[in-house]
């Protein structure tokens, strides 16, 4: 297979600590060999072996794709007079994803897919290498198999979220635990061969603690893994809840007690903050220094949907996790690389370390920091996944 020189590199982030720059494995007048698909050597430019094919990035700075742990793409329609009510005073509630519910089960096959589609190159244009991608908008048995089957053809890390909020039908008072026994069952059995994940919405006006474990038990026991929405709206328990079953990542956080942040920092439950949520919602930031002070694992995803964050953009989520939650720019990039790698559990992708898959963003900047520092101008000039151009 022929290997691929990319040169010049201005600033390379690799995420493997082992090339100095601390956590970040920043190397400068730096180079990348990818064959196969995978990253094969990183050094100085200066020391580069030849290679059949050479791309000069003309000083650009070169960072791993990001990782986006976290997304609903798989859905019809959008919300933008509810995101215009809220930015007049009206508050973000749970109860809004019903309106989407109507109109994904009201779209065809094709339509859903075209949707997906048009999100995942909008993520792939902004630097996106791996996504998330989460049933949750069809609440039926037939219409959350068909989401995460059309999800499946698009990405591995596919999610089945069923107990995204009680389904329409049974939405009057009494009903809710039918509709828990019917996501656990048949609805369960019938997402679970395009699933690997499942994920439960535990907060207010969507599902309990207990609801909660019920579901992502009855998920594990059918071979997915569990991940959680936590703590969005209020606390809840969700935490706690996840770091029990060791799901893989609690969710949101934006409401945290101290022993949730020491229960989170001392397990493998990765915290991922959804800056774009607060923002679209006009909600307070969870506090991501206290979080990172504890020495927790926190991601930064996209959190893409119709309701609360509709955006693709992780070079947006970036620039406002530093502004607004302060990360320094450092810890933003690596919580959209390396900490979305650990909230999927994946150790291919969220770095460029020799054996990684050779997933990476060129930028149109000279450093990262430019991702915050120019926020909103698009600094992604092309986005490689497994060392093609995407
Ligand atoms: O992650 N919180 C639950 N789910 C989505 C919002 C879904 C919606 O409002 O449609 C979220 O923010
Ligand atoms: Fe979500």
């Amino acid at each position: 297979m022929a290997t691929h020189l990319f040169t010049n590199i201005g600033q390379l982030t690799t995420n493997d600590p082992a090339l100095g720059g601390g956590i970040l494995g920043v190397a400068e007048k730096a180079a990348m060999v990818v064959e196969d698909g995978v990253v094969a050597w990183v050094g100085s430019a200066a020391a580069a072996p030849a290679a059949d094919l050479r791309t000069d990035v003309a000083g650009a700075a070169v960072i791993p794709g990001f990782v986006d742990s976290h997304a609903h793409p798989v859905f019809a329609g959008d919300r933008a007079n509810e995101f215009a009510a809220r930015m007049a005073g009206e508050s973000y509630s749970a109860g809004g994803i019903r309106s989407t519910v109507a109109a994904t089960r009201a779209a065809t096959d094709a339509q859903l897919e075209a949707n997906l589609l048009r999100l995942k190159r909008e993520l792939i244009a902004s630097g996106v290498t791996t996504f998330e991608a989460k049933s949750g908008y069809g609440l039926t048995v037939a219409d959350e198999a068909r989401a995460l089957e059309i999800a499946a053809r698009h990405t591995a890390e596919t999610t089945f979220l069923g107990a995204h909020v009680v389904a329409p039908e049974f939405a009057d008072a009494g009903k809710a635990d039918a509709y828990v026994a019917l996501v656990k069952g048949e609805m369960l059995s019938a997402a679970a061969a395009h699933a690997k994940w499942i994920d439960v919405f535990c907060d207010r006006g969507a599902f309990d603690v207990d609801q909660a474990r019920e579901i992502l038990g009855a998920g594990i026991a059918a071979g997915l893994a569990p991940r959680i929405h936590a703590n969005q709206l209020t606390r809840t328990g969700a935490v706690e809840l996840a770091v029990e079953l060791d799901c893989a990542s609690a969710d949101h956080c934006t409401h945290l007690t101290e022993a949730d942040i020491a229960a989170l920092a001392g397990s493998n439950t990765v915290a991922t903050l959804l800056p774009g949520a607060e923002f679209s919602t006009r909600s307070t930031y969870p506090d991501a220094r206290r979080l990172l002070a504890a020495g927790a694992t926190v991601a930064i995803a996209t959190d893409c949907n119709p309701g609360s964050s509709y955006t693709t953009n992780m070079p947006f989520c970036i620039a406002v996790a530093v502004r607004d939650m302060h990360f320094t720019p450092a810890e933003a990039l690596w919580a959209a690389t390396a900490g979305g790698a650990k909230a999927l559990r994946r150790t291919d992708v969220g770095h460029l370390g020799v054996g990684a898959r050779a997933d990476f963003a060129i930028l149109e900047a000279p450093s990262f920091i430019h991702l915050a520092y120019r926020p909103g101008v698009p600094l992604i000039k092309q986005t490689f996944i497994g060392g093609v151009a995407a």
